[in-house]
């Protein structure tokens, strides 16, 4: 039995949660998948109501007793310094030592695709973002704060193990997807203490595996590269800063934030998975935010989890709502939240039915 966390958070990500979960429950229930689900209260509600954000017991808890966590979004407009949003997502994020961040930037229908003269193909890569360090390492202070003096640092920190192992996760995964190029990107050429060591330790990493073609490209070049010719990335590795930046611009190139997913993730160990975009207060429980980032966010999960089958059909699914247009406005649709998961779920109901039963009592993740 595999177990899995649900806080829904904040804004949309209540609402969008919502939804995946019922995508969830459809595919758990008709496959006969062996996962249990746990809602848990945490988001900036508690947090006004009782001073809770993600008690460390709660913490322990998740670390031992599940498999996966599925986060909606956390931010909210009357917690201006996101201290909730800190403890909740860093908390995980560094609690759980989850050092890959990993985001599809997939592109699902060539209506969605922003770019003169591309198409969807075009849109086909992964960003490995390290997510335990670099500059949320929330290493500095502020000096005579609100006095003209006042001195504001946020350290840089790159470990050679952090910087390392996003290296080798991101080549690893090259060579696990048969994909033939990993481009480094950093900026090398100012930060030159900290991405040197980037510098050294890909050229060291991308020794180890002598088919995959290692480029580098400075962050500022990247973001033009991913407008100009988006074809021609495979697998993007990054530090915590450029990935959380280039990300939301991949984003766009699949057709928006709200087709974003991502996976936080420590392989073998329990892995949080949250849809790229945050909680938009101005959308937040008017049933406009689109679902289809989280619902596809809940089938990595179920991927991380040994169901490989039931991903690709919530994923079929997904692209079947895009390519007829039953989906939300931000993505050409005309149909809200929960109307689009209902046809996601309609629309996977006979799939789950003819489709060969999971892999997962074979796999051997876990
Ligand atoms: P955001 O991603 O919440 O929204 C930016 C814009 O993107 C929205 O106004 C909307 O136009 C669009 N958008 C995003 N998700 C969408 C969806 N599912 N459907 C339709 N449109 C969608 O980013 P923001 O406005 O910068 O941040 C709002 C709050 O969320 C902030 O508090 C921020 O810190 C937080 N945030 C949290 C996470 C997270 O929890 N993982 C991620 C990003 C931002
Ligand atoms: C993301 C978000 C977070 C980040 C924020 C909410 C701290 O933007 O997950 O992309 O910067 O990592
Ligand atoms: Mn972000």
């Amino acid at each position: 039995m595999k177990r899995v966390a649900i806080i829904a958070g904040d804004g949309i990500g209540v609402d969008v949660t919502r939804e995946a979960k019922k995508v969830l429950d459809l595919v758990v229930r008709a496959r006969g998948l062996g996962i249990e689900q746990v809602d848990m209260d945490y988001g900036a509600e508690r947090f006004l109501r009782d001073g809770v954000t993600l008690p460390p017991r709660e913490l322990d808890a998740i670390r031992k007793d599940f498999d996966a966590v599925l986060l909606g979004a956390l931010g909210h407009p009357r917690v201006p310094d996101m201290r909730h949003a800190r403890d909740i997502l860093f908390g995980l994020r560094f609690g759980l030592d989850l050092y890959i961040n990993l985001r599809p930037v997939q592109c699902l229908d060539d209506r969605l695709v922003p770019l003169r003269d591309r198409t969807a193909r075009d849109v086909d890569f992964v960003v490995f973002r390290e997510n335990t360090e670099g500059l949320y390492a929330d290493v500095g202070g502020i000096f005579k704060k609100g006095t003209p003096d006042e001195i504001a640092v946020n350290e840089d920190v790159n470990t050679r193990k952090g910087v390392e192992r996003i290296l080798r996760a991101a080549f690893e995964h090259a060579r696990a997807t048969g994909r033939k190029k990993v481009t480094m990107s950093d900026k090398a050429n100012a930060l030159r203490f900290a991405h040197d060591l980037w510098q050294r330790a890909f050229r060291e990493v991308a020794a180890d595996f002598p088919g995959i073609l290692a480029q580098h490209l400075y962050s500022d070049a990247l973001t033009m590269q991913m407008v100009k010719d988006p074809g021609q990335f495979e697998v993007i590795v990054t530090c915590n800063m450029f990935g959380d930046i280039v990300t939301d611009l991949g984003a766009m190139l699949q057709g928006g934030l709200g087709m974003a997913a991502s996976g936080n993730i420590h392989p073998g160990r329990v892995s949080m998975f949250e849809p790229v975009h945050g909680s938009a207060p101005k959308y937040a429980g008017k049933d406009v935010a689109n679902p289809l980032a989280a619902i596809l966010t809940t089938g990595m999960m179920l991927g991380y989890l040994g169901f490989r089958a039931e991903e690709s059909l919530i994923e079929t699914a997904v692209r079947e709502a895009v390519r007829r247009k039953k989906c939300t406005k931000d993505v050409g649709g005309n149909l809200g939240c929960r109307a689009t998961a209902e046809f996601v779920c309609a629309t996977l109901t006979p799939l789950l039915g003819g489709a060969a039963k999971s892999s997962a009592k074979r796999s051997k993740r876990r």
